[in-house]
């Protein structure tokens, strides 16, 4: 019997509690062993609840209780997850979490006392949520050197965008429809701001490139600007708009970055839509990998928490994933970046954006407004070009190559 602690009851925590309590037989069945939750740490009282006695308020009925060996980190946020997590790693228990921030903020220190104690942290949940992405990439891409990763890594703005592209509805409307749904995190900014698929690619980018990225570094837009008219005219050039996290490490650097991008219509990104995830990874054996599933959601999420505790219940060995320390000279800033860009625009002649950004720009059929697509090339050209054509500019967004 393999005893776990869950922290926090809120959507992960109950959908992880829940998936043991219905799929008890077949997991005990899969992995040799009968799983069981021994404690449920939180603050609210669960008086109505089946199993009301393994709820517990207190932190120390779950540490020094030796019977647990993994604990379930799903409180979300940097306290008192740190100091959870770290109690618990230090005392010889494995810690499973779906915690992006604390990922992001300590994993480099998390990881570093897992190791030194000989126990697991793990955190597949906490990139592509329901998808299975950190152990393949870790484990069944190993033979191969990644050179690139992106996708769609957050389900609210890949919602939002879908209704928007789709259905006409405005930015708002979806947001809460996503809310009500339970994908948005607790404060729907690290949402819609990007910060949520900053975590994400930013750990990926450790994993796959061995070096921390630090997520407060890399740059990154959100949604919040993009407005019907970008979705409409960049349908009419054959291109929907997806929030993408990119990342790719060449000549020694590794440039990782968030914003919206074009995608072409047709391509498997593009037909990612609601709040599916999709991750793309280039190796030099394999070509190209995606990963496809819902990034968000209890069930979907628990799923992935539940499959890290599982892999930890079936073998012995330490599986922690190692990254060093992150150096600022190995980061590629995104303006020294080749790419191309939508741009939308009042009160300027398409002989006037000819002049300025080249013959090979791609116009979309407009009356009121000129739209059009700039060729490829370094990115702090293209800003210091559309700089020139001042407050005419609406807006400007990143195409994807290829
Ligand atoms: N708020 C996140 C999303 C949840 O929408 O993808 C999973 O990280």
């Amino acid at each position: 019997m393999i005893n776990v602690a869950i922290l926090g009851y809120g959507t992960v925590g109950s959908g992880v509690y829940e998936i043991l309590d219905t799929n008890a037989q077949n997991i005990a069945r899969k992995v040799g062993k009968a799983v069981s939750v021994r404690h449920v740490l939180d603050l609210r009282d669960f008086d109505t609840h089946p199993r009301k006695e393994i709820f517990t308020k207190n932190y120390d009925d779950i540490l020094n209780d030796a019977s647990v060996s993994i604990v379930v980190e799903t409180i979300g946020g940097v306290e008192p997850a740190y100091t959870f997590t770290k109690k618990a790693l230090l005392a010889g228990k494995s810690v499973v979490t779906s915690n992006k921030e604390l990922v992001a903020k300590c994993g480099t220190e998390l990881l570093a006392i897992a190791k030194e104690k000989n126990v697991n942290y793990l955190f597949e949940a906490r990139v592509g949520g329901g998808i299975p992405i950190i152990r393949p990439l870790h484990k069944c891409l190993a033979a191969n050197n990644v050179t690139e990763i992106f996708g769609i890594l957050n389900g609210t703005t890949n919602y939002i965008l879908t209704q928007m592209i789709h259905n006409n509805k405005s930015f708002e409307e979806a947001l809460s429809e996503a809310q009500e749904k339970g994908y948005a995190e607790r404060n729907p900014a690290a949402d819609v701001e990007g910060h949520d698929a900053c975590r994400k690619i930013s750990i990926l980018a450790s994993l796959a490139f061995g070096e921390a990225q630090d997520s407060e570094k890399v740059y990154t837009e959100g949604i919040t600007k993009i407005t019907l008219d970008d979705v409409k005219l960049a349908g009419r050039l054959g291109y929907v708009i997806k929030l993408i996290g990119y990342t790719r490490h060449q000549n020694g650097k590794t440039l990782c970055r968030v914003s919206p991008m074009l995608i072409k219509k047709g391509t498997p990104l593009a037909m990612v839509e609601d709040v599916f995830n999709a991750i793309m990874v280039r190796g030099d054996s394999v070509g190209d990998v995606m990963f496809y599933g819902r990034g968000a959601g209890k069930l979907p999420t628990a799923s992935a928490v539940l499959g890290d505790v599982l892999d930890i219940v079936s073998a012995s060995e330490n599986k922690n994933f190692i990254w060093s320390e992150g150096v600022i000279e190995n980061c590629e800033s995104h303006l020294e970046a080749d790419g191309a860009m939508f741009i939308r625009a009042d009160g300027v002649s398409i002989d006037e954006v000819r002049a300025l950004f080249g013959e090979g720009c791609i116009f979309a059929d407009s009356d009121e407004q000129v739209a059009f697509i700039a060729p490829a090339q370094k990115e702090a050209h293209m800003i210091e070009k559309i700089n020139k054509l001042g407050d005419n500019v609406k807006s400007y967004i990143r195409v994807m190559q290829g």
